[in-house]
């Protein structure tokens, strides 16, 4: 049985911590009077790191209550946004993105590497409550697909075996390099630069002369 499903029950009490209360009302004093209601997506991510990654409801009324907000409106933004998780999830959120370009770019083959590294399916949690994997459509990186997020990082330009030592490292307990996992700089062509390259060039001169 996958963790989600052992966890399935909901808090009936939820508050920020000091820190929390004070970042939220530093949020909440950016908006101007009688808009308070748009500082609903960051107070929700604050809820949700405070509660180990998922959104209780009960976290979802606290909020609603804390802007004046009617409760379903909440309901509204934190089931639009994939963003927020409605259940509880591993110490790794692993989301592989299947959109096209990462699909054309071989997320199939990620995918597989994930869920038989893991033993699991989407929406699943592994027994050791680490793992957590989930389906994403397209999160913004297709240049260096394909890729997957992992809590806060991204990891690009992945294939089955990047993934695995990925997914092996943070096991382990270290820190696998983020971004591209080839030797792209950022998102920069494969091959160099192929425009800006005076800029390139100028670079490389000053640097020499120093
Ligand atoms: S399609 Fe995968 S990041 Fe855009």
């Amino acid at each position: 049985m996958s963790k989600q499903a052992q966890m399935s029950e909901q808090p009936t009490y939820f508050d920020f911590s000091y820190e929390n209360a004070k970042a939220a009302e530093a949020v909440i004093t950016k908006y101007p009077e009688g808009w308070q209601a748009s500082a609903v997506m960051p107070l929700l991510d604050l809820a949700q790191r405070q509660n180990d990654g998922w959104l209780p409801r009960v976290a979802m009324d606290y909020v609603a209550d804390m802007l004046s907000m009617p409760r379903i409106r909440v309901y509204e933004v934190a089931t639009f946004y994939t963003m927020y998780n409605l259940n509880p999830v591993g110490k790794y959120h692993v989301q592989v993105c299947t959109n096209l370009p990462c699909w054309l770019r071989g997320s199939d083959a990620i995918v597989s590497s994930c869920k038989s590294s893991l033993g699991v399916e989407f929406g699943e949690t592994t027994e050791d409550g680490l793992f957590t994997l989930s389906e994403a459509e397209c999160l913004g990186a297709c240049v260096n697909a394909p890729m997957m997020q992992i809590n806060d990082d991204f990891f690009e330009d992945i294939d089955s075996g990047s993934t695995e030592t990925i997914l092996s490292e943070l096991t382990a307990g270290s820190k696998p390099k983020t971004g591209s996992q080839i030797s792209r700089v950022s998102c920069e062509p494969i091959d160099g630069l192929t425009t800006l390259t005076h800029q390139a060039e100028a670079r490389a001169v000053k640097l020499g002369d120093a």
